[in-house]
């Protein structure tokens, strides 16, 4: 894991008193809300419907025990005691006193955690795979390149007043678990012919307004020139996206308006400039910041274990877990956990104080010590023990946090919408704990199978609900909250946007209609392991649309 040499510790804690020192003219007066709007936004504090909220960054992801703990520590003190994980692997508080922001700041520095570059039209937090460093399936570890992305990134002083915010993501696996195709710049970790590293690079995905799913610039990237590639295609977007126009201000509109291979040139031209000076990577940084990233000391363990096989054997809601929620490792005798936070009934990705708490103990104790948080608002423990399993899972019990349902129907991502959300048009979190509550049988879920169910209250589609198989966006339709629902979405290697499947259905109408479409798959899908985004792909809308609509 990454450890802050003395820059990045001098830097985080000047920050902090800088920003003391405003929040303490804002309080006094002095400066307005409107002079405090833009000094606040550049340390993550937004100002919710009720509340500021505090965004802190998880870099790629990735924290330890006593990074979460002292997270549990600023839920039980400085909050109502719980965090809500988002989609983009940050944490989110929604109720710190502002005179408490420098204190929470201070604490979170402590740790080397802090909330710079959270919020305005800068490049933000860099995302990865969650299973990075851990899953059987990848190339290379994809946070080495995050880190390295991180610390260019991070106020660069030509990128801290794009058109827009910006957002990057690493994969390291064929596989795409990050939503990648989902973001202003995608990288695929990959080896090319000769076998050296390098990157598969998308630009121009992302969601809100006009979804759009990232396009293919370059096949191959080599590992040395991935910043200054990065640094063309900012230069390019910095110098082109639209400033005059919010809304299509982003770099998918540049992409869309301009066209990929117009860009490219321009993008191909600018590395060609650039990319034998100072942003030239050497190999010896690359494999500096790869040695913060080693691997733990696993053991060599057999393939198999016999506290696991017998546990499996004599514990049906611990094979259910098991079958649902673990995830293949690179190292014999390992596994992956996925710790969900969605437990029947309660708003998806809020932990409480006690459970972040645990997660750290649960972590320490059996994951050397590694956390990550997923897009899809759950906790993994990346490097447990096959041995170990029946230990964790008892902790996570006793944590209520044993939910068996990672990638299935209650595993949902949610905005927080209008209980929180100052942009809202309609409430995500209740259609979300009802829908947990109508599917909560977990015999039926593991029947429906794998199926991404994604909720935004507005447009902005922070709920991922265009990538979502299933996905409900909330509108307003004069004064009444209305659920669109959509249909076909996905937010892997085969990224595509949903379709709106007609008129908006009233909040006591969105559960039934769900389940009308989950129960009309049942019907069609042609054997039980058909997922629904297979079978949506064969038979498309139309019986969706029938049996919805009539
Ligand atoms: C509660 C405070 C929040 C505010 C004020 C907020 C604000 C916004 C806004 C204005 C957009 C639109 C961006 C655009 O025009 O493209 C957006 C998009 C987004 N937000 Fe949020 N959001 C909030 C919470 C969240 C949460 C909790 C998550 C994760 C669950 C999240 C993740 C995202 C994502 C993934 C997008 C997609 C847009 C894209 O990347 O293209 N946000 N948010
Ligand atoms: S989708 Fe809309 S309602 Fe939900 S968090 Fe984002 S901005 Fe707020």
């Amino acid at each position: 894991m990454y450890r802050y040499d003395e820059f990045d510790a001098k830097f985080v804690k000047e920050r902090v008193d800088q920003f003391r020192d405003q929040i303490s003219r804002r309080l006094s007066g002095e400066l307005t809300e409107d002079e405090f709007k833009p000094l606040r936004l550049m340390n993550g504090l937004y100002l919710q419907l009720h509340a500021y909220m505090l965004r802190v960054a998880v870099p790629y992801g990735t924290l330890s025990s006593k990074q979460m703990r002292m997270l549990g520590h600023i839920a039980r003190k400085y909050d109502r005691g719980y965090g809500h994980f988002t989609t983009r692997q940050n944490i989110q508080f929604n109720w710190p006193a502002l005179e408490d922001i420098p204190a929470i700041l201070d604490d979170l520095a402590s740790v080397e955690m802090h909330a710079i570059q959270t919020s305005g039209n800068c490049i933000r937090n860099t995302s990865a795979d969650h299973f990075a460093g851990a899953a059987a399936d990848e190339v290379a570890d994809p946070r080495v390149y995050a880190e390295i992305i991180r610390q260019w990134s991070t106020i660069h002083p030509e990128f801290t007043f794009l058109p827009r915010k910006f957002k990057i993501c690493v994969i390291g696996a064929e596989k795409d678990r990050a939503a990648m195709k989902t973001h202003d710049i995608g990288l695929q970790v990959k080896r090319n012919e000769a076998g050296d590293l390098g990157f598969a690079v998308f630009v121009g995905g992302g969601q809100g307004r006009t979804p759009m799913i990232a396009k293919r610039v370059n096949d191959f990237v080599a590992e040395n020139d991935i910043i200054a590639y990065c640094e063309a295609i900012l230069r390019v977007y910095n110098m082109y996206g639209r400033r005059d126009n919010k809304y299509k201000a982003r770099i998918k509109i540049l992409v869309h308006e301009t066209g990929i291979d117009v860009l490219r040139k321009d993008i191909e031209a600018e590395f060609e400039r650039i990319k034998d000076g100072v942003l030239r990577l050497p190999d010896e940084s690359i494999r500096a910041i790869e040695e913060y990233f080693a691997d733990p000391d696993f053991e060599k363990l057999p393939s198999t274990s016999k506290a696991f096989e017998d546990r499996l054997a004599s514990d049906r809601a611990f094979a259910i877990f098991a079958e649902r929620n673990l995830h293949p490792h690179k190292k014999m005798g390992y596994t992956s956990v996925v710790v969900s936070v969605k437990p029947a009934g309660s708003p998806p990705g809020d932990a409480t104080d006690d459970q972040l708490e645990a997660i750290a103990d649960i972590g320490e104790k059996y994951s050397f010590d590694e956390l990550r948080i997923s897009h899809e608002q759950n906790v993994i423990l990346p490097h447990v023990k096959l041995d170990d399993l029946p230990a964790v899972y008892d902790a996570l019990v006793e944590a209520k946090l044993h939910s068996a349902n990672a990638g299935l129907i209650t595993d949902m991502i949610v905005c927080p919408g209008l209980d929180y959300c100052a942009l809202a048009n309609a409430r995500s979190i209740p259609v979300a704990q009802r829908l947990s509550e109508r599917f909560e049988d977990i015999e039926r879920q593991k029947d429906i199978g794998e199926l991404k169910l994604k909720i935004s209250g507005c447009i902005n589609a922070c709920g991922h609900h265009h990538v979502g198989h299933i996905g409900i966006l909330g509108v307003d339709r004069k004064g009444e909250e209305l659920y669109q629902i959509t249909l076909g979405g996905s937010g892997d290697e085969n990224t595509s946007i949903g379709k709106i499947a007609g008129r908006g259905f009233t909040s006591d109408e969105i559960v039934d209609a769900v389940e009308t479409v989950v129960d009309t798959y049942m019907d069609v899908r042609e054997k039980a392991d058909e997922a629904f985004i297979d079978t949506y792909r064969r038979v498309g809308d139309a019986p969706f649309k029938e049996a919805l609509y009539g």
